[in-house]
């Protein structure tokens, strides 16, 4: 039916409008991380089409995502694409979700939008799972970003939190064992610098989709301090208001703790 439809849209563009008042009205956080999960459930459940499809919709919420975050001016924003457990899939599916990944690298990287707003788009994870189109594509984007800061983009792909930890501790043991540090320069602060989003700050708040509560090894360092947001909205029926929840969702709890 058409009115009921139309009055449901109308309601929600009204009750979107004054989210959005009431959130700009207080504190954006500065960098929001993202766990994008339920893109097979939302095909299957929601959709009743072939888990794929559901990739294919989250990627275009990727894209609704960024818009948000430019219209609230957030500054840095890392999304969980893909871990290095999500390589362990059915191979074709790992092969549709590069190909997807690769598509969008060239098309952020081309976008109008993206120089218009100066979004600097970055990728973390271990390079060497990638396919060689894949790095291809990477590069192309960092290269072509790589001078603008408005909104950082962190594309966490072939991503873990331990194996970051890792990283930076061989880093690390590197330069003690070649005498340019002493043990006794070993702390938080050095740790984080080694660490891979050691250019922006950690992230205020944390934020996963699709009713998981679990952190699946995404930025365990990062996180130490961070906000925690979990809704059970799939990936790619996230909507703004949603978006907006959470985020007024911690700008309470930062009132609640801050008193
Ligand atoms: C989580 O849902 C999603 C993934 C593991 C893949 C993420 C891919 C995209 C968002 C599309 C393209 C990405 C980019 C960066 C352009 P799931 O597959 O685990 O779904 P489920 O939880 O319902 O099984």
């Amino acid at each position: 039916m058409v009115m009921p439809n139309l009055v449901k849209d109308a309601a929600y563009i009204a009750y979107e409008s004054t989210l959005k008042k009431e959130v700009l009205s207080g504190e954006i956080p500065q960098h929001i991380a993202i766990i994008m999960d339920g893109n097979r459930r939302y095909a299957e459940e929601v959709l009743g089409e072939s888990t794929i499809k559901g990739h294919t919709m989250g990627r275009e919420k990727l894209k609704e995502v960024l818009e948000w975050c430019m219209d609230l001016k957030v500054k840095h924003l890392t999304l969980f694409a893909f871990s290095t457990e999500n390589f362990k899939r059915d191979p074709e599916e790992v092969n549709y979700i590069m190909e997807l990944m690769e598509k969008s690298f060239y098309e952020y990287a081309d976008s109008e939008e993206v120089h218009k707003y100066r979004v600097g788009i970055k990728v973390i994870g271990d390079r060497n799972l990638f396919p060689e189109s894949l790095l291809k594509a990477v590069e192309y984007a960092e290269e072509k970003t790589k001078d603008y800061n408005e909104l950082t983009v962190y594309m966490a792909v072939g991503y873990g939190g331990r194996q970051d930890i890792a990283n930076a501790v061989r880093c690390i043991a590197a330069k003690v064992r070649d005498g340019e540090l002493d043990l006794d320069d070993i702390d938080e602060d050095l740790i984080s610098s080694a660490i891979s989003t050691s250019d922006i700050p950690d992230p205020d708040l944390v934020l996963r989709t699709s009713g998981e509560v679990r952190l699946s090894n995404f930025l365990l360092w990062q996180m130490a301090y961070s906000e925690l947001y979990f809704t059970d909205v799939y990936w790619p029926g996230f909507r703004y208001i949603d978006f907006l929840r959470a985020i007024r969702t911690y700008q309470q709890r930062k009132r609640r703790y801050g008193a």
